[in-house]
């Protein structure tokens, strides 16, 4: 006899958009999450702006991207390529700790953890290509919590 199983169901909704002008209510979200996309957007102020729009008061912003040393150095694109083949390219933009920490005080986050981890031996060992980068910070990973405020606490 088959036994009842408890099933974890997530729900979620895809939508497609402009980080800087996200369609969302304010104050909507406990978690927002970025992963190699900020550095393609080349006002990091639009998107800080909106994303504290969206966020709850006391709610999380996690970015990761590729660190800013990479475009700095010449790497200012990401290539892509198509089933046929076809190449295409976008910018990425170096947006450095200074910019987003003074972002960060403006829109009222509180910065909780960064992290900036380099290319080792281990990862070498996956992608040889990579020995001639070896040490150089491969990427980097902030974590910021939005302030707190009576006001937004009324809401
Ligand atoms: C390198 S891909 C990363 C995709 C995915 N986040 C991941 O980690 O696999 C970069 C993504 O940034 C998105 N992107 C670029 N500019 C954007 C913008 N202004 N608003 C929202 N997404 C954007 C692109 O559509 C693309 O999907």
């Amino acid at each position: 006899m088959l036994k009842e199983k408890s099933l974890l169901i997530c729900r979620f909704e895809l939508r497609l958009g402009r980080v800087e002008d996200a369609n969302f209510p304010s104050n909507h979200f406990n978690v927002v999450v970025s992963a190699l996309t900020v550095g393609h957007i080349i006002e990091l102020g639009s998107v800080i702006r909106e994303v504290s729009r969206i966020i709850k008061s006391g709610g999380s912003l996690i970015v990761s991207d590729i660190h800013p040393y990479w475009p700095i150095s010449g790497h200012d694109y990401v290539e892509f390529f198509d089933g046929s083949g076809q190449e295409y390219r976008i910018p990425e933009y170096a947006h450095l700790f200074e910019e987003y920490w003074n972002l960060f005080r403006r829109f009222k986050f509180s910065v909780e953890d960064v992290k900036e981890p380099r290319i080792d031996d281990k990862l070498i060992e996956r992608f040889p290509g990579l020995i001639k980068y070896k040490d150089m910070p491969l990427a980097f990973i902030l974590k910021a919590r939005k302030e707190q405020c009576a006001l937004c606490l009324q809401e």
